[in-house]
């Protein structure tokens, strides 16, 4: 007997004939395949996955996909964020390659950011291109990085500076998968839950600043909630500006002082949510400095991010080291840094260039903390 599809919510992201839909809901996995069966014509499928991922998840992916008739094969590699990498792409390639998958098969990423960009790389990269189908199981994943195309490995002169812009076929989100994760994870996605919430909704930012207590106690639908209402945004904002030539860039709010944190503290010391949040008050100080931002809304902001006890402050850096780490960021245009400022809750704004003035004096109370 087939099951009914159980999916609890569904996002679409339009782009014309590279749209697709985001499944959310919990406990899904089972009914997986089903879904798979809508996208994928042929007979094979490569499930690209994590040790970790694999023990928890891989069982249940790997049987919902033999039964509806998939010949299943798991390419596995390490965890860890060294391992988002050309070595691995081409084991994976090896491994695709000796299981004859062609352009009617599929690559499915199971697991979180750094699976979802190795095998999104894959997959856009493989025989030019093959199906690919995102089943993120952390919530940076099911919020943010399965969504929006960007696939990538990483060179040891940068992160993600290898990469592709490659929609996927599909997104699964099964919020139960959230149940095994990490709390600091839990916690470093909500940063990315947040940054939805100023840069685009008001209604939403007052939603988690309210029901904060519903949402750390993992409630499924405040769970489903903020997964759905981010991967809306997600997809509204990638609707417009799929390879980030204008408005795309809004999504980074936080990251350009988050990355240069996290590029100083040789990616060890804070895990990417961490270091957005105190980016994005960062990024705040910044507007009230400059008078866009009252400084009560800076404020709330800052408040919102304690609520999910989040890091507000870094610990001591040399403020130069952070201004110049920042001129390397990936989204420097012709020299010049852009900053995404919000102007209010639900709206920011690109500047280009702030004085080292002024970028001295915030950073130096930001870079004050032990965190
Ligand atoms: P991650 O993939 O390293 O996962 C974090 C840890 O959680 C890992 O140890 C993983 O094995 C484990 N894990 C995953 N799911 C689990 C589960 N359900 N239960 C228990 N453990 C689980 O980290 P991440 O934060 O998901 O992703 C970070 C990566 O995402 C970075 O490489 C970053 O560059 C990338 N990223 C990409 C985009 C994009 O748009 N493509 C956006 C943001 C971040
Ligand atoms: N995570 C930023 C983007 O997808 O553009």
């Amino acid at each position: 007997m087939t099951r009914s599809p159980v999916s609890e919510k569904t996002v679409t992201v339009d782009l014309g004939e590279k749209s697709y839909p985001i499944y959310i809901g919990k406990n899904i996995l089972p009914e997986f395949g089903v879904y798979v069966k809508r996208k994928v014509t042929g007979p094979k499928v490569l499930v690209v996955t994590n040790p970790t991922v694999n023990n928890l998840y891989g069982k249940v992916v790997a049987d919902s996909l033999q039964r509806s008739g998939y010949e299943v094969s798991i390419g596995e590699v390490p965890d860890g964020e060294s391992y988002k990498s050309l070595d691995s792409a081409r084991l994976l390639y090896d491994i695709a390659f000796e299981n004859n998958l062609d352009r009617s098969c599929a690559i499915i990423a199971l697991g979180g950011g750094v699976i979802g960009d190795l095998a999104g790389f894959v997959a856009a990269t493989y025989m030019r291109g093959i199906p690919f189908i995102q089943v993120p199981t952390t919530l940076l994943a099911q919020v943010d990085s399965s969504v929006g195309g960007k696939v990538a490995v990483n060179h040891p002169k940068g992160k993600n500076i290898i990469g592709a812009f490659y929609q996927p076929k599909m997104v699964f989100a099964d919020t139960g998968t959230l149940s095994t994760l990490a709390q600091r994870e839990v916690r470093g996605g909500m940063a990315e839950v947040i940054k939805y919430g100023i840069i685009w909704d008001p209604a939403f930012f007052n939603y988690l600043e309210e029901s904060h207590t519903l949402i750390k106690e993992m409630d499924t639908g405040a769970l489903i909630h903020i997964v759905e209402t981010s991967c809306s945004i997600k997809a509204r904002v990638v609707e417009q500006d799929e390879t980030e030539q204008g408005i795309r860039a809004i999504l980074n709010y936080g990251h350009t002082f988050g990355h240069a944190l996290e590029a100083l503290t040789g990616y060890k010391r804070y895990i990417h949510g961490e270091a957005v949040a105190i980016g994005m008050v960062t990024a705040a100080d910044a507007a009230v400095k400059l008078e866009m931002l009252d400084s009560a809304v800076r404020e709330r902001i800052e408040k919102v991010i304690n609520l999910y006890e989040l890091p507000v402050k870094s610990k001591k850096l040399s403020v130069d080291d952070v201004i110049e780490s920042m001129g390397h960021d990936k989204k420097v245009k012709a020299g010049r840094v852009r900053y995404v400022l919000p102007e209010e809750i639900g709206q920011v704004n690109i500047v280009t260039d702030i004085s080292y003035d002024i970028l001295t004096e915030i950073l130096t109370e930001r870079l004050t903390g032990n965190d």
